[in-house]
């Protein structure tokens, strides 16, 4: 098997983040190789930790992984979208093998985990045809159970649908350029013509700046591919009805439209509708009961030193909030 070197990004805080929950489960939603959760495992000795991922070779680095830690660990192959499903089979298993009995009630969730986005291996695996620095089939599937793959988006969607994905997932300036060629190019088949094609898109001058020309688009069609936009908001509406009193919700995003879903859906949970009211300066009468509070109020940044060991966390913004006793 191919080596998994993922490093967990801001690490320290997220175990911080997670100290004050109180003992139950851990649902890790996107358990990558495991880095996060060896953490929180070896951290929280009162907490079992539910892994969920998507992609079958990360469950299986993973597996090795958390191995030395038995059976206050499992591990679930599917999208974090359905949470509540995915850790309704947690615990249909665990009472299969006895560990819960009829009628005990089932751990309370304590925490969900969410590290967004690609990782490591994901990208430097060739063959997987995420990145433009390699010349592979179109793919791009994080799941190779699924059927929709690059070579769909980039092949059969219509070219206003096509501009219209790399501008919003992407923010390509150049979208409706680039959508014309990749139309006009067909058919394309493997992620080097994808980013010539790209490439010669794009004015000379651009080309010059921001990295690659490629790299906005490609990331535009793995979320399309991925349907990560969507499966954030299922897996955040989930996510926030399986908490247990005290429980947090810890996201880290990497991408803007990512991190705007996050903090948006954040300020719903914690509002109690007084801020409306106070822009209406209206006298409030019927103030909402709050799900949750917000525990940090603007996203937390990696630290300087991390940014110089793991660029890739350059990016990223962690948002937690706690779920109030209802
Ligand atoms: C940034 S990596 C996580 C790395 C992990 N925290 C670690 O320390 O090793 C993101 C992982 O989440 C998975 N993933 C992304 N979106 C997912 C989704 N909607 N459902 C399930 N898994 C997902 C990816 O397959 C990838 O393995």
């Amino acid at each position: 098997m191919a080596e998994f070197t993922h490093l967990p990004v801001m690490a320290r805080e997220v175990v911080e983040l997670l100290a004050p929950v109180p003992p139950g489960l851990i649902v890790d939603c996107t358990l990558g190789g495991g880095g996060h959760a060896g953490l929180l495992l070896d951290a929280r000795p009162d907490c079992k930790l539910l892994g969920i991922d998507r992609d079958a070779f990360a469950l299986t680095a993973a597996k090795e992984h958390l191995a030395r830690f038995g059976d206050r660990v499992a591990f679930v192959h599917q999208e974090f979208g359905q949470l509540r499903d995915a850790v309704q089979q947690y615990a249909v298993r665990q009472h299969a093998v006895g560990r819960q009995t009829v009628g005990q009630r089932q751990e309370t969730v304590v925490a969900v985990f969410m590290d967004l986005g690609v990782s490591s291996p994901q990208l430097d695996h060739a063959e997987r045809g995420f990145s433009y620095r390699y010349d592979v089939a179109l793919d791009m599937r994080m799941d190779s159970r699924q059927s929709l793959t690059a070579a769909t988006v980039v092949n059969e969607y219509e070219e206003s649908e096509l501009a219209s994905l790399i501008a919003r997932y992407g923010e390509e300036r150049f979208a409706r350029r680039v959508a014309h060629a990749i139309v006009v190019a067909r058919p394309v088949a493997t992620t080097g013509e994808l980013a010539t094609i790209i490439t010669n898109a794009i004015p000379a001058a651009t080309r010059r700046t921001g990295g690659h020309p490629a790299k906005r688009t490609f990331q535009a069609i793995r979320m399309e591919v991925n349907r990560e936009l969507p499966n954030l908001a299922d897996g955040l509406d989930e996510s926030v009805h399986l908490l247990g009193p005290g429980g947090r919700v810890l996201v880290m995003a990497y991408h803007s439209l990512e991190d705007r879903m996050v903090k948006q859906r954040m300020r719903e949970w914690s509002d109690d509708g007084r801020s409306d009211h106070a822009v209406a300066k209206l006298p409030i009468v019927h103030a909402r009961q709050p799900l949750m509070k917000l525990v940090t109020r603007k996203a937390l940044r990696p630290q300087p030193d991390e940014l110089v060991m793991n660029p890739r966390s350059e990016s990223v913004r962690l948002r937690v909030a706690e779920k109030l006793v209802s």
